[in-house]
């Protein structure tokens, strides 16, 4: 298929109008194989901002990307097939516990990841900091791995859906990122190209999301449950909250470290349980066991050390050093200049603007501001409390780790400003929201 003169697409857009399916698919695959522009894509990506993509053309967005690309059966894996996706939050862990837990209960999970997006944290950009760990898998790698070892984390790749690979560094670039249409589309064409039984989303909602509110991350569930079903998918999507960081790790390597922390049965409060509560719904839906069973199956999985275990497994047949499950800082990348970070009054934290964290976490290095730009995967900020916690002034509730002291220094009022305090109690958000799709 070709595009005629991809203005004329993007003129369509700008003035608000009905992209043709065929014209839409012409031009993501024009794109994705390098005809169309970097600055026609960025165009296109502000005007679909800007004037929103109906159900069609959000279907068509989605079936040209996974069309850019070969698809990844897994109908020889002999384990129940899942793949879980997270729609992009601060200090969340969840996939690094998730993948790892989910093959030791006996599933197979087969994930597309990305890299971090916005403020937001990118699974493979996390993974990466580990010394010598591959994510650019050949479909081949993948499956055998999954069959293997029961877990696999891979990237997008000229192989595997370039088209989401190619779009989405260039949202990141062009503050087009908050988008419901081109995140279903980003998203679900990752879940689409790999066909595992199935799909679980985690649809964040709040300060650190890109959806401000359990509302809009409702369309959003909705949306990519409407995705999957049209393509005869089975697919779960929770609104989770993400008005605060999940865990307490914004950074890569930092994260990495919180992960084998919770897979060694460290507690991490809302973190673990989220990722207890993925891996019990997957093994309760593939293989029907009770809810409450499967949950206790996971939190015991956790706690026995086989989730770290299927994590060594991970590492070490993606090219990871896996000594990073018995010391990760003697292996992951440290920052030389660590500062605490105190609390300078006393109170209930009442709220806490976790983008501005993960602003403040990639300002430190730990995120791109430029498409192609280099990560610094030791750098990133620890920050402890929860919303309901009460904090005493001068009270440490974190660290800044940072490439210099001036960058430590200009963080810590950054993470300061980012709370909001009360003087009376606070109730802790609920953790999930709701549950959408079938
Ligand atoms: N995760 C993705 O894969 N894509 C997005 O657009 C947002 C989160």
């Amino acid at each position: 298929m070709t595009v005629g003169d991809p203005r004329d697409v993007l003129a369509l857009k700008r003035d608000g109008r009905r992209l043709a399916p065929e014209d839409l698919a012409a031009f993501v695959t024009g794109f994705a194989r390098g005809e169309i522009p970097d600055y026609q894509a960025a165009a296109f990506l502000m005007a679909a901002y800007i004037r929103g993509l109906d159900t069609s053309e959000t279907l068509a967005l989605t079936r040209a990307m996974v069309e850019s690309g070969r698809t990844v059966a897994l109908a020889g894996v002999s384990r129940p097939t899942v793949d879980k996706h997270s729609t992009g939050g601060v200090a969340d862990g969840v996939t690094l516990a998730f993948a790892p837990l989910a093959a030791s209960l006996g599933l197979a999970v087969a994930k597309l990841s990305g890299r971090g997006l916005g403020h937001t944290g990118g699974t493979l950009d996390k993974l990466e900091s580990i010394p010598g760990l591959r994510t650019d898998l050949s479909p081949e790698e993948l499956v055998r791995q999954v069959e293997r070892v029961g877990c696999a984390v891979a990237a997008q790749t000229h192989d595997i859906v370039p088209a989401d690979g190619a779009l989405y560094a260039l949202r990141d670039a062009t503050a087009t990122v908050p988008s419901i249409p081109l995140i279903a589309a980003s998203v679900m064409s990752k879940k689409l190209a790999v066909e595992t039984e199935l799909i679980l989303l985690d649809v964040k909602a709040g300060s650190g999301a890109f959806m401000k509110t359990p509302e809009d991350a409702r369309t959003l569930a909705e949306t990519c449950t409407t995705l999957a079903a049209d393509w005869g998918r089975s697919c779960r999507a929770a609104v989770t909250d993400m008005s605060q960081p999940l865990g307490q790790a914004i950074g890569n390597a930092l994260d990495v470290a919180e992960a084998v922390s919770l897979l060694s049965g460290g507690s991490h409060g809302r973190l673990r349980d989220l990722s207890v509560l993925f891996a019990g719904e997957a093994l309760s839906r593939l293989t029907g066991a009770g809810m409450g069973e499967g949950r206790s199956a996971a939190a015991a999985s956790m706690d026995s050390g086989k989730g770290l275990e299927a994590f060594r497994h991970m590492v070490e047949a993606q090219g990871g050093d896996p000594r990073v499950v018995d010391d990760p800082w003697a292996v992951l990348p440290v920052a030389p200049v660590r500062r605490p970070i105190e609390a300078d009054r006393a109170g209930h934290l009442a709220a806490v603007d976790a983008e501005a964290l993960g602003r403040a976490s990639t300002d430190l290095g730990a995120g791109r501001k430029k498409k192609g730009d280099p990560i610094d995967p030791a750098v990133g900020i620890v920050f402890r409390p929860k919303i309901g916690d009460r904090l005493e002034a001068g009270e440490e509730i974190g660290t800044i780790h940072a490439r210099d002291e001036a960058a430590a220094r200009e963080c810590v009022p950054r993470v300061l400003s980012a709370l909001t305090m009360s003087s009376t109690q606070v109730e802790p958000p609920p953790l999930v929201h709701g549950w959408f799709g079938g």
